[in-house]
């Protein structure tokens, strides 16, 4: 039978497990990255922006009553970098006229006045430009205040994000794939006893049913390593207990077809007809007992199928045990036993399989009627029981089964010797399959007043 065992990899669920959370936290430390770096460039280009605005406004002052705004070559200089931003700037005096630079550019979105300034963003030739706008007072006589605008193109400013940004995605990057990497190697190292233990259990014999060992494991695989073990002793001995079965039943069906040859062979030489009567009555007699035999051995198949193959319904307990009594009653008057039925007075329905059932009642009341010496009683109850069960005891005066054999007349082909009595040993084997199939209990007691036995029978009462 193949089995897909590559359907799931526990390595690379493993791996997923420990990674995706890992590349989460870079992903959210590479966007706050970025935030600082943009937060950093910012900064800069303000700082610059505004220390050109001031050495600008500085210069500017009235002679002669005329306003006059000179440029410091420093105050643009500073600007001067590789990534040939442009700088634009103008400077208007107190009312308005312009001083320097160029007419009508960057118009700042709020007027400052006093020492204020304000940064903001605009356009120059279809380029993004970041500006400061900055008022200055006049020392003059008629006052006033100057307006100087200072602004500059992104590229210098965007090519330092960058830079920042980069520098760290790189870095996170390279940590995730060490990361990987590791946790690679740790998942390899970790899960190799499990993949140790999996090549141990495909290289074993099929047949091969001895412990794994536990040693080489860790703890958490450990349970798991003993539940299999657990599994496999369980199998081993129903195996075993399987193979003792069929050689005791191969045994049991031997020794009445030996048994009928000799009788064969003494009928046939026999020379009277008194003799041939007796061999084929002796003949009859055997087959009679291999026909219980098989039918027995039937029982059992079909009871050790019934918790999972037959269908089960809901059927009434009572009738079905009041059917057993009366199909059985012939029996009882042959053998001058007082066979009784004290059925539930309403009828107890219970989740089962009918014959099985029934099998179940005629074991057991048979076994009272042929253990019991004439002249015996032998009773059979139906009660409603506690805990949502229904009870059927079988009772009888015959000399019983001691505590100690309790147990293993339920074995299959277990025959107490003392009775006399023909038999298979496989009627309370058959009870006990059928009653664990119906999820019931059985248990052997002293009759009371003893002697005698009492077996009791508890089964699951039917529930919706
Ligand atoms: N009511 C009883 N009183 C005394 N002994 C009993 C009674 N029922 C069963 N036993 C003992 O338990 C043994 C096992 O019973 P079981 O019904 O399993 O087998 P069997 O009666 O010997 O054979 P089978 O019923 O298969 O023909 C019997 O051999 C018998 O000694
Ligand atoms: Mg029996």
């Amino acid at each position: 039978m193949p089995v897909s065992w590559h359907s799931r990899s526990l390595r690379r669920e493993l791996l997923g497990w420990l990674l995706l959370p890992l590349a989460a936290v870079v992903a959210f430390n590479v966007w706050t990255t970025y935030r600082n770096a943009r937060q950093t460039a910012d900064l800069v280009t303000d700082r610059m922006l505004l220390a050109s605005a001031r050495m600008i406004a500085e210069n500017v002052r009235e002679s002669d009553g005329i306003f006059q705004a000179p440029i410091p070559p420093a105050a643009l200089e500073m600007f001067a970098s590789e990534d040939r931003d442009r700088v634009i700037y103008r400077v208007n005096g107190p009312r308005g006229e312009l001083l320097a630079g160029y007419p009508e550019t960057l118009p700042p979105p709020r007027q400052p006045s006093g020492f204020q300034h304000v940064y903001f963003t605009g356009t120059h030739r279809g380029e993004a430009v970041y500006a400061v706008a900055l008022s200055q007072p006049v020392v003059s006589t008629r006052g006033g205040e100057a307006l100087v605008v200072v602004g500059q193109t992104l590229r210098g400013h965007d090519r330092l994000v960058k830079s920042l940004w980069l520098k760290t995605l790189r870095d996170e990057v390279l940590l995730v794939a060490v990361a990987g990497l590791l946790a690679l190697f740790g998942l390899h190292r970790g899960l190799a006893p499990l993949l140790r233990l999996r090549d141990e259990v495909r290289r074993r014999d099929p047949h091969a049913l001895e412990p794994l060992d536990t040693t080489p494991v860790q703890t958490e695989l450990r349970p798991l390593v003993l539940a299999l073990n657990e599994a496999l002793a369980q199998v081993e001995r129903q195996v075993a207990a399987q193979r003792r079965f069929i050689a005791n039943a191969a045994h049991q069906l031997r020794t009445p077809l030996t048994l009928l040859k000799a009788q064969i062979g003494v009928g046939k030489r026999g020379s009277d007809v008194a003799a041939a009567h007796e061999a084929l009555t002796g003949i009859g007699t055997t087959v009679e007992g291999m026909t219980r035999l098989s039918n027995q051995l039937l029982s059992l198949a079909r009871a050790e199928q019934g918790s999972t193959l037959l269908h089960r319904e809901k059927v009434d307990f009572n009738a079905i045990c009041r059917e057993a009594v009366e199909n059985l009653a012939i029996m009882a008057m042959e053998r001058d036993i007082d066979l009784g039925f004290d059925g539930a007075p309403a009828a107890l329905p219970v989740s089962g399989h009918a014959t099985l059932l029934r099998e179940l009642a005629t074991n057991l009341i048979e076994n009272a009627l042929r253990y019991t010496p004439k002249g015996g009683t032998v009773t059979v109850r139906l009660r409603a029981a506690g805990g949502a069960r229904v009870a059927l005891r079988v009772e009888d005066n015959g000399p019983g089964i001691p505590a100690e054999e309790r147990e293993k007349v339920f074995e299959r082909f277990y025959r107490r010797l003392t009775s006399g009595v023909e038999g298979t040993g496989l009627g309370l084997a058959v009870v006990k399959e059928i009653v664990a199939s119906h999820e019931g209990t059985v248990t052997l007691q002293d009759r009371v007043p003893s002697p005698g036995l009492a077996v009791l029978v508890l089964l699951p009462a039917f529930d919706g």
